[in-house]
């Protein structure tokens, strides 16, 4: 055991080679499974891709930054299921990407935030959170409620989600246009929020 750790101690091209065989090892056990577990690659009952409307909304939510102050993943601790509900669960990311886990929590999670609020709330909310929280310090969003959704990218969106693995059918694809024409970015944002966490809700 001393001649080894001799050897690590001594040349630099030895320390390298046992790293990075201990990270491979490491990678073997720990990461190459879980790619390959239902767990962590099935969706869990009740989880379905988004919507053409929700995934617009999905991608607005990644384009104004919301991730910066708001995670989605509950943690499997009392004090977090208590306030939001069932801890997350991979099988509940398995069409998100990138997920939206996060950890940063200026504002409170919103994994399972959907069915918590009326569509009417959050458009007040995100005009201006003050007018329903005085003490929030959360920034407002009024110019969601003036910009229209492209049917076009929308539909290309959808192309590239099913390049990664998310099942849209043509039908979905070409039904598209429908679901957000006349919508404005508002409404995808808030139907997004309103179908988070739906699958494990009530569930504790
Ligand atoms: C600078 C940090 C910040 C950003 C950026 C931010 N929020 Fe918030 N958010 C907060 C804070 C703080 C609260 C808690 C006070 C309140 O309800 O307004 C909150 C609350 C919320 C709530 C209510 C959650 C609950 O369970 O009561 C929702 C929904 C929400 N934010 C959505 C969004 C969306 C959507 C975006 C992006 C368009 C966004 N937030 C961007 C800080 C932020």
């Amino acid at each position: 055991m001393e001649k080894v750790q001799k050897l690590i101690e001594e040349h630099v091209g030895a320390l390298i080679v046992f790293t990075i065989l201990t990270i491979s090892v490491a990678m073997f056990v720990e990461i190459l499974p879980l790619m390959f577990s239902k767990s962590t690659t099935q969706p869990i009952p009740g989880v379905k891709p988004y919507n053409a409307l929700q995934m617009v909304g999905r991608d607005i939510y990644v384009r104004e930054g919301c991730y910066n102050c708001h995670s989605q993943m509950i943690r499997p601790f009392r004090a977090e299921t208590e306030r939001y509900g069932h801890y997350s669960v991979a099988g509940e990311s398995v069409y998100d990407h990138p997920f939206q886990w996060g950890s940063k929590r200026t504002g409170p999670d919103l994994a399972r935030v959907g069915g918590r609020y009326s569509d009417e709330w959050h458009f007040v909310h995100l005009m201006n959170p003050r007018d329903v929280v005085p003490e929030s310090i959360m920034p407002a969003f009024p110019w969601l409620a003036g910009a229209k959704i492209d049917p076009a990218t929308t539909q290309a969106n959808m192309r590239a989600q099913r390049k990664v693995g998310v099942p849209y059918t043509d039908a979905d694809i070409a039904e598209a246009p429908k679901l957000v024409e006349g919508k404005t970015e508002m409404d995808a944002v808030i139907a997004y929020l309103q179908g988070l966490g739906l699958a494990l809700k009530g569930i504790r």
